[in-house]
């Protein structure tokens, strides 16, 4: 249980995490490479984690070291056995409560020439599976599964190139394809429709081409991945949380260093700016393949937005924080085309409309979204975090 307390002012330089989407993609890349990796400032938080002890399981030696820079959370020696060179687990892999190793995991393993099975907390096992399952069965591996649900068991195999029209659109599930279309024999494209984060894209250096509308990304099978370092980005999804708090509280100033600004992420700030927000950008440069900036985020008067499918991927994991946005913008701010949400570490969906409507908020709930009326002044209460991270974060403003 945590409480917290309302505050008349907000100002201050909030220290924020390492981005949890590159850091998986950073060890599960370097684990497969050819030789030793180092992966700067690699988050301790527990879905990372998760990737971690599961390469561990599969033979990869990753060890730590002290980070020469104090603004770096830490350092990462990776020991990549190559694409052939993983052990079969003599236990099943806990994912724990990380869709993200699960799925992307998922992706290496239907390539292995032996069978593994991946399990996770309760959450995890109940969120479809079938979305990578299908893709990767395609390709050839073979799977076991509770109904599309974790656990899975992977049984890997020399795997086929294969073209994806339009799979679900996810970037854990374009990336799980990607990752076994290095495994391959020929040819893997996938072809999207609304752009997802493409951090896999440039950490494997694929070029995407645009083509009547569609974004299209091929991968080669291949024998040899060179090892590198890699630099995770400061999280802008954990930023996310101080942006909307430095918008929404009265007399407020914050100032973020170095934040990932990748633009398959950072569609919130576009979001807030056009409902009025002032978060000037500045000294944007580039960190490990990804673009960083600083931000500066004054308190400002909000009005209500519109947010429909075709922007529900740039913003995905910031819609709950979004919603609290609304709550003090003048008008109806919808936000529809976001049924994913509903498959989530909860079904976010659910919680932002339970939470937001006891604490005072005016709330409608549609299938695939909500819409929020304000501005309201809420009012303290007891609300669920749902054991969801981002919901959590967006109660108490961590
Ligand atoms: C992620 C992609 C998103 C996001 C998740 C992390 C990733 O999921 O919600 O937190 O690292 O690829 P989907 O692509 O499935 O929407």
């Amino acid at each position: 249980m945590a409480r917290i307390k309302s505050v008349k002012a907000l100002v201050g330089v909030p220290a924020l995490p390492a981005d949890k989407s590159v850091a998986h993609r950073a060890v599960l890349i370097s684990s497969i490479s050819n030789g030793v990796s180092r992966i700067v400032n690699y988050p301790q938080s527990a879905d990372p984690q998760s990737t971690l002890s599961c390469m561990r399981q599969l033979g990869v030696q990753i060890t730590t070291e002290e980070a020469e820079d104090q603004d770096d959370q830490g350092i990462l020696i990776v020991k990549g056995v190559g694409l052939r060179g993983l052990t079969k687990p003599d236990k099943p892999l806990d994912c724990g409560n990380s869709g993200t190793t699960m799925r992307l995991l998922s992706g290496i393993l239907a390539g292995q020439s032996f069978s593994s099975t991946l399990i996770g907390d309760d959450s995890l096992s109940s969120r479809p599976m079938d979305r990578i399952i299908d893709p990767l069965t395609l390709m050839g591996a073979r799977f076991e599964s509770d109904n599309g649900t974790a656990p899975i068991t992977v049984h890997g195999a020399q795997l086929n190139g294969h073209n994806f029209e339009t799979p679900t659109r996810s970037a854990q599930v374009k990336s799980a394809i990607l990752l076994a279309g290095l495994f391959a024999d020929g040819e893997t494209t996938v072809c999207e429709s609304v752009p997802s984060r493409d951090h896999t894209e440039r950490m494997l250096g694929l070029s995407a081409i645009q083509l009547g509308g569609m974004r299209l990304i091929s991968i080669r099978g291949t024998n040899h991945l060179a090892p590198r370092t890699w630099t995770v980005p400061l999280d802008f999804s954990a930023a996310a949380f101080f942006i909307v708090a430095g918008t929404i509280v009265e007399k407020a100033r914050l100032i973020i260093t170095g934040v990932g600004l990748n633009p398959t992420r950072a569609g919130l700030l576009d979001v807030l700016s056009a409902m009025g927000a002032t978060v000037s950008v500045s000294n944007e440069r580039e960190r490990g393949g990804e673009t960083i900036a600083d931000l500066d985020i004054r308190s400002a008067a909000l009005s209500a937005v519109t947010i429909d499918e075709g922007m529900v991927p740039n913003i995905i994991d910031e819609i709950p924080i979004l919603a609290v946005a609304a709550t003090q913008a003048e008008g109806r701010t919808v936000v529809r085309g976001a049924a994913d949400l509903r498959n989530k570490e909860c079904d976010r969906i659910d919680a932002i409309c339970k939470n937001l409507r006891i604490l005072g908020a005016s709330v409608e709930e549609f299938d695939d979204g909500f819409a929020v009326t304000g501005p309201t002044r809420l009012t303290g209460a007891t609300v669920d975090s749902f054991h969801d991270h981002r919901m959590e974060c967006c109660l108490n403003g961590r």
